[in-house]
């Protein structure tokens, strides 16, 4: 494989040899490894061309046409562009794309809707939630007061009636959805009618499932919700960045909290790209790219089933799922580092239930959007799963490791990447 023309790439390799090699050998990483970490994908040339642009020369603090510098006549186009695309793919009425990336959006929720030391509910990270839905480290349990839900640990589901108790039993101002390591579809009408009865918020972070909810393959949050937070690296396929969507009536408090609340100039150049991926999901490609995750994760769910592996949940809905290995005698971090060996790449994660530690944790998480985007299919997943097993019976093996990853390669080989080798 060849890389596509790329004049920036020729330029860095004449003022920076050193940075220019790193890039060079992370592209033979993502070419010639199974990535299977679910919050990762590839994105388009024409998406990293914008991300690589001219744009990130420019100073927009502000908004569309009230901005504190001059010069916007073409950054206020991106951003308007950007902001329609969002609202009309996510049917929003207002949306704001500045946010640095996930965390930054949950965090100008928090600003917009709770006061400090105000009470948010989430699901607990070790249970598959998000460190920004009131995990004990981050800020939002600093500055906030945390009160957290978590799985069925018998059917490692969300048990709905579980959460209202919490909620009448807490009565938080802020309820946040959505996951970080959980398989199943979210009922966010649930969701809806608990934070109501409980006068909460709604915010759904659906940073790993945003194509899912834009195509049509989940339930939308919306019109449950209040806010809808997402990241734009993941299944979305664009560059690294946030989205907020809410109601008209949230949209002043929203945008006061991402600028001036917590953030100088946007990112344009991320600005730009976000637009391009916006478009990209609009299109009826990437719609089917989606249906095509969810069947990939499904046959290679249960590829695994067959092989004897324990799945959080018995399977999946959508683009991840969770094994735990405590059936298999193994740790969590161990397996993953020996599937790298073999150049599969996931990571080790918490399972619901577990006996382990976040650093030392009993279950690997694997997704579908990066392989499918390669154009992956039902034999590839087939050959995944055996792949993930035979690491099992032999982690300490490196021969029967290094022979695996020879096998990867050669797979990889014939799957080329877009943004690296096809458009
Ligand atoms: C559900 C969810 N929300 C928010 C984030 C935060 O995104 P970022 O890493 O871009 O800050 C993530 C990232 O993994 C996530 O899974």
């Amino acid at each position: 494989m060849s890389d596509i023309d790329s004049p920036p790439a020729s330029a860095l390799q004449r003022t920076d040899r050193a940075v220019f090699d790193l890039i060079e050998q992370e592209k033979g990483r993502q070419r010639l490894t199974i990535r299977l970490i679910p919050s990762e994908n590839y994105t388009s040339r024409a998406v990293m061309a914008a991300t690589g642009s001219v744009l990130t020369n420019k100073y927009s603090e502000g908004y569309p046409s009230k901005r504190y510098y001059q010069g916007q006549e073409y950054i206020d186009q991106i951003e308007t562009l950007a902001c329609e695309r969002a609202k009309q793919l996510f049917g929003a009425e207002h949306a704001n794309v500045q946010p640095y990336s996930g965390s930054p959006a949950n965090q100008a929720v928090y600003m917009a809707l709770l006061r400090p030391g105000g009470l948010v509910m989430g699901l607990s990270l070790p249970q598959g939630g998000h460190l920004t839905h009131g995990w004990d480290v981050n800020f939002s349990a600093h500055y906030y007061r945390s009160v957290q839900y978590g799985v069925d640990p018998e059917t490692g589901r969300l048990d709905y009636d579980q959460i209202r108790k919490t909620a009448l039993a807490h009565r938080p101002r802020l309820i946040f959805a959505g996951a970080t390591a959980y398989p199943r579809i979210i009922d966010f009408a649930a969701f809806g009618r608990i934070a109501k009865e409980v006068g909460a918020y709604f915010a759904a972070d659906i940073s790993h499932i945003s194509g899912l909810v834009a195509t049509g393959e989940h339930p939308h949050p919306f019109p449950h919700a209040d806010v809808i937070t997402t990241t734009t690296h993941k299944l979305l396929r664009g560059p690294r960045g946030g989205i907020i969507l809410c109601r008209k009536e949230l949209a002043s408090k929203i945008d006061r909290a991402v600028f001036p609340g917590l953030q100088g100039g946007p990112h344009n150049h991320v600005t730009a790209a976000i637009a391009v991926a916006l478009a990209e999901a609009a299109t009826p490609a990437y719609r089917e790219y989606c249906a095509r995750v969810v069947q990939n994760a499904q046959t290679l769910a249960q590829a695994l089933l067959d092989r004897g592996f324990d799945l959080v949940s018995g399977g999946t809905d959508n683009h991840l799922l969770l094994i735990d290995l405590r059936n298999l005698n193994l740790g969590g971090r161990p397996f993953a580092a020996a599937l790298e060996r073999a150049g599969v790449v996931c990571n080790y994660n918490m399972v619901p239930a577990d006996t382990g530690t976040p650093k030392n944790p009993s279950g690997v998480r694997m997704g579908t959007p990066a392989v499918t985007s390669r154009g992956m299919g039902p034999a590839e997943m087939m050959q995944i799963a055996e792949w993930i097993d035979r690491v099992a019976r032999h982690p300490e093996d490196e021969a029967a490791l290094a022979a695996i990853r020879k096998e990867v390669a050669e797979t990889c080989r014939q799957f080329p990447c877009p943004g690296l080798d096809v458009d």
